[in-house]
């Protein structure tokens, strides 16, 4: 497995590479910060979020006084490190009492978690389900682990994935475990290109099993 890279470019602006892949930049942040304030406006206070990256989605969940506790999920431990650091900005993050780092596989992560412990679980660790920065990622999209996570919600808690795509078969997977699952569009500018980028939500039912 690849790491993770920090490019800087001509612009001025810092681009975040995982396994060779470009994963986002520090000029258009607008849907990671998008990510945080659905679960915010759905009332979340302990969640969890798959992906440190450069931040952003933490920064948005620490700025709100809702929020209590943020378990950060991040697989490749020099992403943590830039932060803690000062390559790049965020060491107030990590120095927030709010925020708990782990060094992990997203999948680990959630399944270590308590049975109905979270509001809500945001998940931005590829560009989406059909753009995947590692293979084994495409289990962070399956019916399996979609179940961990709804496990892990307390019931009306929601699970937000981040994708490139409004990709059917997320949806699908989603609502083998989950209800009112929804994909809402976030229109962005990256680099002069126009796109549309996506939120999947979905809350978990009242009848989950919490026995994983
Ligand atoms: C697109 S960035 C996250 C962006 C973040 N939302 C932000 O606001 O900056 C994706 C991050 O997920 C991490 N990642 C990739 N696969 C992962 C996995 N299986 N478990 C945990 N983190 C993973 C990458 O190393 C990268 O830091």
């Amino acid at each position: 497995m690849t790491g993770a890279i920090l490019r800087r470019r001509d612009d001025g602006a810092t681009e975040l590479r995982v396994n060779g892949v470009f994963v986002m930049d520090d000029v258009e942040t607008s849907s990671e910060q998008a990510l945080a304030r659905t679960v915010i406006d759905l009332g979340a206070r302990e969640v969890l979020v798959g992906g440190l990256g450069l931040g952003y989605t933490l920064r948005a969940l620490l700025a709100s006084a809702q929020v209590s506790r943020v378990v950060v999920a991040e697989l490749h431990p020099e992403v943590v490190g830039w932060m803690r650091d000062g390559t790049v900005p965020g060491a107030d993050l990590l120095a927030d009492e709010r925020t708990h780092v782990v060094v992990g596989d997203v999948r680990e992560v959630v399944a270590a978690q308590s049975a109905s412990s979270l509001d809500a679980i945001v998940l931005d660790v590829d560009n989406g389900p059909d753009f995947l920065v590692h293979d084994g990622n495409a289990a962070v999209y399956g019916s399996d682990f979609i179940e961990v996570c709804a496990s892990r919600l307390r019931p009306g808690g929601h699970l937000c994935v981040w994708s490139m795509n409004d990709s059917e078969h997320l949806r699908r997977a989603m609502g083998d475990h989950l209800s009112d699952v929804r994909a809402e569009a976030v229109d962005v500018a990256l680099q002069g290109r126009d796109e549309r980028y996506w939120i999947v939500a979905g809350a978990r039912q009242d009848d989950v099993a919490g026995s994983y």
